[in-house]
């Protein structure tokens, strides 16, 4: 599903709406097409997309060294890449999140320059339980934080996601449709300002201590003194030339 929104924001701002569920009948699935539909309603423009578009095999670093990408782990960069922002609506698994999730995030967290950086997102969950899947989504925010995304403070989870939408797929509940609302609308207000003024701090710093990767690029090494300034600066290795 793709939508365009036309009114409320005052400049473009594209979501990618993914669900973490490929089953039939997804309650998760269901939550992000809600969410959608409200992002139009509010000026964003988005595409609704589960994880089923974004199968991978597992990651490996020997796979990824002698094949590299798999055509999954690429169209999520690309879709990544055409967006300001992401909706990830995520079921729980064992409390925490699907290993179809963590693989996909695994597998485009090895592009260079990597993609997720700067990236704003929302997080939602679905579940028939009380806690409505929430605990999944603070395991979520971990990766995504390393991985320098905006994880916007808010998260919406349905509990008892199996009675909770009406035929015409609105929630029954006025109270929670207003929540999600207002979730949804804080959010996208978030991303519009940061496209107005886009000065927030961009530096991100991979894995402190670990020496310089010639061949991913990434910068791992980062003066002590500048971190938390906004000042990067990365540390020669003796003999390396840098
Ligand atoms: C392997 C597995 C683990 C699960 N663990 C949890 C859990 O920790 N917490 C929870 O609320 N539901 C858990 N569930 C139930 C799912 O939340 C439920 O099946 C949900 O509907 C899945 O999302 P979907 O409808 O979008 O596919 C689990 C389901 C599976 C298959």
């Amino acid at each position: 599903m793709t939508g365009t929104g036309g009114a409320g924001l005052s400049v473009d701002v594209r979501v990618l709406v993914l669900s973490g569920s490929a089953r039939t009948g997804s309650l998760n699935t269901q939550l992000a097409r809600l969410a959608a539909e409200v992002m139009v309603d509010l000026g964003a423009t988005t595409e609704v997309l589960t994880i089923s578009e974004f199968e991978t095999p597992g990651y490996s670093q020997d796979v990824e060294d002698s094949t590299g990408f798999p055509p999954g782990a690429q169209r999520f960069k690309e879709a990544l890449l055409a967006v300001d922002a992401f909706l990830l609506v995520s079921p729980e698994y064992n409390f925490s999140m699907p290993g179809v999730v963590k693989n996909i995030i695994d597998w485009v967290s090895r592009f260079r320059p990597q993609p997720f950086q700067q990236k704003h997102a929302l997080l939602m969950s679905a579940s028939g339980s009380m806690a409505g899947g929430n605990r999944g989504l603070w395991a979520l925010r971990i990766p995504l934080e390393h991985l320098g995304v905006r994880v916007f403070p808010d998260m919406f989870s349905l509990a008892q996601a199996h009675r909770a939408f009406s035929e015409n797929g609105e929630l029954i509940d006025d109270q929670l449709e207003n929540l999600l609302r207002s979730t949804v609308a804080g959010f996208l207000d978030l991303v519009e300002a940061s496209k107005h003024y886009p000065c927030l701090k961009r530096d991100w710093v991979e894995y402190l201590g670990e020496p310089f990767d010639d061949r991913s690029g990434a910068v791992n090494r980062v003066d002590a003194a500048s971190v938390g300034t906004g000042v990067k600066r990365v540390m020669s290795s003796p003999g390396s030339g840098r």
